[in-house]
């Protein structure tokens, strides 16, 4: 392998391949080819970065020093042992996966027949690659591979798009997915549970999106700009144990599980409201009796 990193491949024109080939082929990367399961799409990104579209991905792997992985999880491992079964050596090249969830070992295969292995996962939501183009550069990339070489490319890449790496302990990758998931995915669960329970009383979707979105948005820049604790505002915070007490009767009149999901979130924010310097021993009374309470019935 080259030290200098001369062309990157793509498998996988989608999302996050779309979105990583054309800010890479920006930033002066050379973008060598494309392959996809749809050739149209494969052939529609390769043109907006100046690569060849080909037919298999064993032509990404042969005119590529590092060949990105950009599939659904669930391909990454069948695609690397089908590139093994057909390549007697992949010695010298290099080919990294963005999966969150998955480690480097999806690669195994890949890497029993010489390639360098590594994963770059970018800790960003991909809606949309006209978006993500222009929102991605100073996102944060957890970055993996034991190849000093590779490690040096793939944090080479995430520089040029400003990016900052998360350093994960080996065998982390679960984990460290999950926190993302809880953080990402889960907001817009609370975000649709709140805007049911907003327009069971009446409002209609616009007016309810009215009233949380700036709640949403407003509280994204707290939490950049001021952190934990600062961040957190609510009855939780001025130990308004009466408020607490009526959301709760409120919500069981309405929904258990949206009740008992409330009094769990409540005790998770103890801490932070304590590192406020809250008293807790009312907020402690109150939910202790509460999951008392919830014992009784269930
Ligand atoms: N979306 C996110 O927010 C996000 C964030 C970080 C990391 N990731 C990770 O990035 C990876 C890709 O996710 P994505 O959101 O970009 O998915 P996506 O938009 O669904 O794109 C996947 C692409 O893979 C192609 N493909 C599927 N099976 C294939 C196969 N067997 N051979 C070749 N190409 C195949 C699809 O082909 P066609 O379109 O050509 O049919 C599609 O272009 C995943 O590992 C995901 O976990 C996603």
């Amino acid at each position: 392998m080259s030290d200098q990193l001369r062309s990157i491949g793509f498998i996988g024109a989608g999302k996050v391949g779309g979105t990583l080939a054309r800010l890479w082929h920006q930033r002066g990367y050379a973008i060598s080819a494309v392959y996809s399961r749809t050739f149209a799409h494969a052939r529609a990104l390769a043109d907006a970065v100046g690569a060849e579209a080909v037919d298999t991905p064993e032509a990404v792997i042969a005119a590529s020093d590092l060949t990105m992985l950009v599939v659904p999880d669930d391909q990454i491992r069948p695609l690397a042992e089908q590139l093994t079964l057909r390549s007697r050596s992949l010695m010298g090249k290099a080919v990294v996966h963005t999966s969150g969830a998955l480690d480097v070992r999806a690669l195994e295969s890949a890497a029993a027949v010489g390639a360098s292995v590594g994963s770059l996962h970018p800790a960003f939501p991909f809606a949309d690659v006209e978006t993500a183009v222009l929102n991605l550069p100073g996102a944060a990339f957890a970055v993996e591979s034991e190849d000093v070489r590779l490690r040096g490319w793939l944090l080479g890449l995430v520089a040029s798009l400003d990016g900052q790496v998360v350093a994960i302990s080996p065998g982390s990758k679960v984990l460290y997915h999950a926190a993302l998931v809880i953080a990402s995915n889960y907001t817009v669960t609370l975000y649709a549970l709140a805007e049911r329970l907003l327009m069971s009383l009446g409002a209609d979707r616009a007016a309810a999106e009215a009233a949380l979105n700036p709640l949403v948005t407003g509280t994204a820049e707290n939490l950049r700009l001021r952190g934990i604790p600062d961040a957190l505002t609510g009855p939780l915070v001025r130990a308004d144990v009466g408020t607490v007490t009526e959301h709760l009767r409120a919500l069981e009149m309405v929904d258990m599980d949206a009740a008992a999901l409330y009094r769990q979130l409540a005790r998770m924010t103890l801490p932070l409201a304590a590192a406020r310097g809250v008293s807790l021993d009312a907020l402690m009374r109150l939910l202790a009796q509460e999951e008392e309470n919830e014992n009784d019935h269930s």
